[in-house]
């Protein structure tokens, strides 16, 4: 049962000089409580992440049969990093999201969900009282779950009960939509090979066709199943479900691989593209005949994300209907480039700094986030990687004058005060080309291509 909360005085017991042991004792644990953990489900302070002497002001989880939380401590469910409204000497402590305390705060929660003692927790707040935001990890990867949102009387329990509806029910999957605004970048080929990479690690995908070129349902050889993704974009009372058709992996000569009692294996699911789809092509169109327009993806896909680990989203490079409602849907973008290719390289800073923020500000829910970029399908010498590098360095410092902070999604590992130029990268292979003919993606076919997509998920996705 839920505590009810007099939040008009635990808010006015907090005085604006508010220190953390005051903030965390008056408000933070009282939060907590109110999210549904008693107070053997909780510990506070300080609970050891397990990587060095890192420590998180709260962690909790239900007990579960005589396993007390407050006992064992282990298996944490969410943790929470408490801040005060102002430092000793009376200076405000500013939590407003790109503020540089925000950005300190927001990486701390992140690396505290991805230590040794913190694989069991989904989620992570970060609040001192004034501002609060809920963030979710799935794998390894950490995405705001929430608007950073002011509290005051009026809001803060809508914002409770928010929190609490989300952290009782965790969604499965991460959605994940691999986009850049310049074609032949291989999202397609991205897409298919992360699908069959994940499907080896035995995880639940579905990859949806969002692009009326139909490049993927072509390359996997599939056909629509009985209802298209067209009938639900223009029929909201059209079964989704029935748009799921399975990709069945075949051997050498055509035969599908079946399990012991014969039955065909099939790899992961598909959502293919129709024919019909060509017609969205046209904005004005799409606009007019689809109920909500780019948001509607998002909620043909909602009867998935309980049921798979992953949805893949493919879409075209066109910053217009496909790929604004791929962007909608997703919760992360896999962003592919090319390092001789200047256009995709500045296209992907068009992506981060102007295209998502435009998806999160109609959204209203923190999301979603870029990934790092990465570098696909060509041989890199070391004199075009330095010239690749001082584009992106141009970039960066183009980006930065109109406030923005490229760097974590051009060279991640430099952000923590190292100059490490690093970006990931797939090699060209001719399998990863030739698959698109056998009809089978390269992981499957390739054990250099498998290990290649391997360290791509290790890169971004998996945490074990
Ligand atoms: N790692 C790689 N090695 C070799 N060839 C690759 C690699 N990645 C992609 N390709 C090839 O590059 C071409 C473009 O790839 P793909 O179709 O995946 O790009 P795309 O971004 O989806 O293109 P579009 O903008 O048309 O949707 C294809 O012929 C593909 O086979
Ligand atoms: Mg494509």
């Amino acid at each position: 049962m839920m505590t009810t909360i007099n939040w008009n005085e635990v808010l006015d017991s907090i005085p604006d000089n508010a220190s953390e042991a005051i903030v965390n004792s008056q408000f933070t644990s009282v939060l907590i409580e109110a999210l549904g953990f008693t107070k053997n489900e909780m510990l506070f302070p300080q609970f050891p992440t397990g990587r060095g002497a890192d420590t998180v002001d709260f962690a909790a989880r239900k007990n579960i049969g005589t396993d007390k939380f407050l006992f064992s401590g282990v298996d944490p469910y969410l943790l929470v990093e408490g801040k005060g409204r102002a430092i000793a000497t009376g200076a405000k402590i500013n939590l407003a999201e790109g503020t540089p305390k925000y950005n300190a705060t927001r990486e701390q929660i992140k690396k505290y969900l991805l230590s040794p003692k913190c694989q069991t927790a989904q989620w992570g707040i970060i609040t001192n009282g004034i501002h609060i935001q809920l963030f979710r990890r799935h794998g390894k990867v950490v995405i705001p779950a929430t608007a950073c949102t002011l509290i005051n009387k009026s809001n803060i329990s809508a914002i409770v009960q928010y929190i609490k509806s989300l952290i009782d029910n965790p969604p499965k999957a991460l959605t994940v939509c691999i986009y850049n605004n310049k074609g032949g970048v291989g999202k397609t080929t991205t897409t298919l090979n992360l699908a069959s990479i994940l499907r080896k690690q035995k995880k639940n995908v579905l990859v949806v066709d969002f692009d009326s070129q139909r490049d993927l349902t072509r390359t996997l050889g599939l056909e629509v199943g009985a209802i298209t993704l067209s009938d639900c974009l223009t029929d909201t009372k059209a079964n989704v479900i029935q748009t799921v058709v399975h990709f069945i992996h075949t051997d050498k000569h055509g035969k599908p691989y079946t399990d012991k009692h014969g039955k065909h294996l099939h790899f992961f699911d598909v959502i293919p593209s129709s024919e019909d789809m060509e017609e969205f092509t046209d904005q004005r169109l799409a606009e007019s005949k689809i109920q909500k327009g780019a948001k509607r993806l998002r909620d043909i896909l909602k009867p998935f994300v309980d049921k798979y680990d992953y949805i893949l989203i493919d879409c075209p490079t066109q910053w217009l209907f496909f790929s604004q409602s791929s962007v909608y849907a997703s919760d992360v973008v896999l962003i592919p480039t090319k390092h001789n290719g200047l256009a995709s390289l500045h296209n992907a800073a068009r992506v981060i700094t102007q295209f998502i923020p435009e998806i999160k500000q109609v959204r209203g829910d923190g999301g979603p986030i870029a990934l790092p970029i990465f570098f696909n399908g060509e041989k890199i010498a070391a004199t075009a990687l330095q010239t690749a590098n001082q584009e992106i360095e141009k970039i960066i410092n183009q980006a930065k004058k109109d406030g923005f902070n490229l760097l974590p999604y051009y060279w991640p590992k430099s952000t923590t005060g190292k100059d490490i130029k690093t970006i990931f990268s797939i090699p060209s292979y001719a399998t990863v080309a030739n698959a698109a003919f056998s009809h089978i993606p390269a992981v499957f076919l390739n054990k250099i291509a498998l290990e290649h997509y391997s360290g791509l998920i290790k890169e971004y996705f998996l945490n074990e």
